[in-house]
């Protein structure tokens, strides 16, 4: 199987806040990489822009260093070519220094993007000057990360500030699972087979859950995540997205309003959540490994680093099929995965003595993206009709070949699809506001009750309590495994 690349048009992409962390880690790489892949015409621009003192020569050393951190074995021989399209602006976000320089840098006729790698209090200041220094025309497109927001109220704030200078067709708000290989899989499976949708329904589907579990802290950004806590900071986004993606009905077709309109009816039909359908938790000290609190430097933080809660949809589709979440840092392992737990069949003709066996489609989105199939067969040898589960197991990378290592990562994608004008993996400005709005009254709930996180060992799959909340509706989760 042959992956194709199809290069892009000129543009001109700039990232506004160049030196900081996202783009060295995150959006250079991934150009780079789109380069070298072949994607980014040599007369393509990309210029950081950011408060530090720097020139044109300086900031390719940078770019250079970042490349040499975080590019990975990816690279191609001619990496002084992409420094070459590579250029610097010194600008005052908040002031007027920089700007006409910045404006006077562009080319004519060609997509530019700006991309707002800054926090979110920055966007609206940058929209208007972007408006002022002439940078705002038809073809401007401008790119904006999470935390949109921290509720339902400062979300429209930033809506309002940027609808003021761009169309909603113009802003492209990233959430970086949606660009995830499996996660657009997700929408493949289930709408390019036959085999799956029929049986996508509360007739068949008993519950569904969705992990993501991490084995890293929070260190480093402690100050940031004491504020948002895994609620804000992994559920109202990427977990929601992928409750979207894995309920929504089929859309018309696969384009960006026609998806996004399905996605918004799931997160309208979500029910408000019953204070005793969540868990949360915080993890403790491991050794000299420092536990939570010590991380965001609060010995009484109520924040929590692990969530678990039973969602439900009321639409026709769902009604009766819980859908569980769960999310936490410094768990057993780093896996993300979806797992779709099929009803057991309506008799067993096999007796009591077979055991209760049930189909699972899991879909796994890191590591060892692939689909797994739990089906029930004859254990084998002699001895009578003895059941037993077997995995039908499709890892892409096996499936694929050596073409699945050339996946490009979340930001390629993304970036890729800004400069192209394909919205599909972006969210639109109604459904960050939905997801807000059903977001905040559960936090509200915990605050309102003072209810704090409970502790958790590290390397643990989270609270204890996070298993009843299963088990006191006959169910449990999957074993939190690499
Ligand atoms: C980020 C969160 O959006 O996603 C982090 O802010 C989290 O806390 C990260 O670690 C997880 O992303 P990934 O791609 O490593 O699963």
């Amino acid at each position: 199987m042959v992956s194709r690349v199809i290069p892009v048009d000129p543009f001109d992409l700039v990232v506004i806040g160049g030196t900081g962390d996202l783009a060295r880690r995150k959006i250079l790489p991934a150009l780079y990489r789109r380069f070298c892949a072949g994607q980014v015409p040599d007369d393509a621009q990309i210029i950081g822009a950011a408060r530090t003192a720097m020139d044109d020569a300086g900031y390719r050393d940078f770019v250079g260093a970042a490349l040499d951190e975080f590019a990975g074995a990816a690279g191609c021989e001619d990496r002084a070519r992409f420094l070459s399209i590579i250029g610097y602006v010194t600008l005052d976000v908040l002031g007027d220094a920089g700007w006409t320089e910045l404006a006077g840098r562009l080319g004519q006729d060609r997509v530019q993007a700006f991309y707002f790698s800054v926090g979110p209090s920055l966007f609206g200041p940058i929209a208007e000057r972007l408006q002022t220094y002439g940078m705002a025309g038809p073809d401007t497109r401008i790119v904006v990360e999470k935390p949109f927001g921290r509720d339902l109220t400062s979300a429209r704030a930033l809506n309002t500030d940027l609808a003021r200078h761009f169309d909603e067709g113009q802003i492209y708000r990233i959430d970086h699972y949606l660009g995830k290989e499996t996660v657009q899989n997700l929408m493949a499976i289930r709408f390019g087979n036959m085999l799956f949708e029929p049986l996508w329904n509360s007739q068949y589907v008993d519950h569904i859950q969705i992990t993501v579990a991490e084995t890293v802290g929070v260190e480093g950004r402690g100050e940031y995540y004491e504020r948002a806590g895994a609620m804000r900071d992994m559920v109202q986004n990427h977990l929601m997205q992928l409750l979207c993606l894995i309920a929504m009905e089929p859309p018309s077709k696969f384009d960006p309003d026609a998806v996004r309109d399905e996605k918004l009816k799931v997160i309208r039909a979500l029910d408000p959540i019953a204070p005793e359908d969540v868990v949360r938790g915080q993890y403790l000290a491991d050794g000299d490994r420092p536990g939570f609190r010590e991380h965001v430097g609060n010995a009484e933080s109520t924040t929590e680093s692990f969530i678990a809660l039973k969602v439900r949809i009321s639409n026709w589709r769902w009604a009766g099929t819980p859908i569980y979440l769960r999310t936490g840092k410094r768990l057993r392992a780093r896996t993300s995965e979806i797992d779709v737990v099929f009803k057991d069949t309506p008799h067993s003709i096999f007796g009591p003595e077979a055991g209760r066996h049930r189909n699972i489609l899991t879909i796994r989105l890191q590591p060892n993206e692939g689909i797994d199939l739990g089906v029930t067969i004859k254990e084998p040898g002699p001895g009578g009709m003895r059941l037993v589960d077997v995995p039908l197991d499709m890892t892409f990378a096996q499936a694929l070949g050596p073409d699945a290592k050339d996946v490009p990562d979340a930001y390629e994608r993304l970036i890729m699809d800004v400069v192209r004008g394909n919205q599909t993996l972006f969210m639109r400005g109604d459904e960050v506001e939905a997801a807000w709005a059903w977001t905040d009254p559960v936090i509200a709930g915990w605050e309102e009750a003072g209810t704090a996180p409970i502790p958790y060992d590290t390397g643990s799959a989270g609270p204890e309590e996070s298993l009843a909340l299963m088990h006191r509706d006959g169910r449990r989760w999957r074993e939190i495994r690499a």
